[in-house]
């Protein structure tokens, strides 16, 4: 164990880099299933570590279903474990492209979130793992208490208790902001548009992650812009080297990236790597446009920073909401846009002229009112299982050659399927059967992508859904077994 490469585990606790270091050697065939592996305490003396600490590497790995406990005897890699492997690093794009996706992307959008479909399609939290009474109360106080201001235009910068409670939050994620250099939107789509919109012009070309959330996609189709793919570590991110490249080769209006449990990938950039990425952007003096709508959903004990706690300049336009976290439907998201408030409070004055009032008073209440950390531990804890547990599924229902993402966060799995396996007849006849996914093809300017998905985990576990997963690989292999008839006629 003691020559284990550690991985690029910056921003992870201890326990969490000595079970990646375990599972490391499991997956590299170090460690073989049905071995026994090193004991608590030899592994704590090797790495200098407490026994605490290795106990609680171990239980995670148990979690997972990699490891066992076996009775007065010890640790074991499970005989029946199987690590699938993870997607491919990506390809970037020769040149920008134009985009015509969103058309398809609003389809599928919209066929995932029918009724009476399990939906894995739409990256949306079950009701369930929301407050949702206790916010709707806050709702009904903030009304009753001051009626006339509910009803009021609210100020265009934002609810001002609200930026508070968000100026307050953004210490988790290494930001020390005052309330004034926020403004809040409906929502973190408006806040990435608006900021979007604030640093480029129409024809401009924005250099992207590849696979990237197709929301992104459909604001630069919107805004006329033209998207520049780079090639993507599945837990990394954006590849600098191609970035930097990228950046020397060309005009680059802007990057606009999803670095904390990206969306699909579900990666998250180290620390080290997100200072480099601020570092190359300022030094072509190009924004960054940064979405942390994940950030908060950490499966570790903590979070990881923002990109933006590295910009010394203002020159990271930071977006988030509360859609993830505590409910997408009261649209609570903001900005933070560095040098480009100004920009970015006329832009929202233009298209909104304010946010709407009472969701914003009942969330300033709600986060004042405390136990929102204690809320995020559970949803954090709730989403890590259902991850671990889905993607056991999948690995289980799925054939051989599938790959799928292992995410530190959030809520998504990407899954490589086997190259033969149509991603949008998949979502078509899934549909069909009652399941909803998100097919590759949205996730790319150039729908690329043809034979991945995105599952949603946020739902809870139940019969459904374990039927759901058996059907979609029901239908993957069926998928398969045409391919080779059709090919053998
Ligand atoms: C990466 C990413 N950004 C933004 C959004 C939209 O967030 P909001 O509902 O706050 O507008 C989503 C929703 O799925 C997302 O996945």
């Amino acid at each position: 164990v003691g020559n284990a490469r550690f991985g690029d585990a910056a921003g992870l606790t201890l326990y969490q880099r000595v079970a990646m270091r375990v599972q490391g050697l499991v997956d590299g065939g170090t460690l073989r299933p049905g071995e026994r592996i090193p004991s608590v305490r030899r592994l704590a003396a090797q790495l200098g570590v407490s026994v605490t600490t290795v106990l609680e590497a171990y239980r995670l790995l148990e979690d997972r279903g990699v490891i066992e406990a076996r009775p007065q005897s010890g640790y074991y890699v499970r005989p029946q474990h199987r690590t699938p492997p993870l997607p491919r690093k990506t390809e970037g794009a020769r040149s920008a492209t134009t985009l015509d996706v969103g058309e398809m992307i609003l389809r599928v959008v919209n066929e995932a979130t029918q009724p009476d479909v399990v939906c894995l399609g739409a990256a949306v939290g079950s009701l369930e793992f929301f407050p949702t009474a206790r916010l709707n109360r806050e709702l009904a106080r903030a009304v009753r208490a001051e009626p006339e201001r509910s009803l009021a235009y609210d100020a265009v910068q934002g609810h001002e208790e609200l930026r508070v409670q968000i100026a307050r939050r953004a210490l988790e994620a290494g930001l020390s902001l005052t309330p004034e250099d926020l403004v809040t939107t409906p929502g973190a789509q408006s806040a990435m548009y608006l900021c979007l919109r604030a640093v480029t012009e129409p024809g401009d070309t924005v250099a992207i992650e590849t696979p990237t959330y197709y929301g992104l996609l459909e604001i630069l189709e919107s805004l006329h812009l033209r998207a520049l793919e780079i090639a993507t570590f599945p837990e990394t991110g954006i590849c600098l080297d191609a970035l930097g490249e990228a950046l020397a080769a060309r005009r680059v209006a802007a990057c606009a990236l999803v670095p904390t449990f990206g969306n699909p990938l579900g990666h998250c950039m180290p620390d080290e790597k997100k200072r480099r990425l601020v570092e190359l952007l300022a030094r072509h003096e190009v924004p960054l446009v940064e979405d942390d709508v994940f950030g908060d959903l950490a499966f570790g004990v903590s979070r990881p920073r923002a990109a933006k706690a590295f910009d010394g300049e203002g020159n990271v336009l930071w977006c988030s909401s509360f859609s993830k976290t505590l409910s997408p439907g009261y649209r609570i998201g903001w900005a933070a846009p560095g040098r480009y408030l100004s920009a970015v409070m006329r832009l929202k004055f233009a298209a909104q002229v304010a946010a709407p009032t009472p969701p914003q008073m009942a969330v300033a209440r709600f986060l004042e009112g405390g136990g929102f950390d204690r809320h995020l531990r559970r949803l954090r804890r709730a989403y890590r299982e259902l991850t671990l547990r889905m993607s056991s599924a999948i690995a289980e229902c799925f054939p051989s050659g599938t790959r799928i993402s292992r995410p530190a966060g959030g809520q998504v799995l990407w899954i490589e399927l086997p190259e033969n396996v149509d991603a949008m007849r998949l979502h078509d006849a899934a549909l069909a059967a009652g399941v909803s996914i998100a097919p590759g093809p949205i996730f790319s300017a150039s729908r690329r992508y043809r034979s991945f998905i995105r599952i949603n985990v946020a739902t809870p576990w139940s019969p459904s859904v374990e039927r759901a997963i058996a059907t979609l690989g029901r239908l993957v292999h069926e998928a398969l077994d045409g391919e080779v008839t059709a090919r053998r006629a």
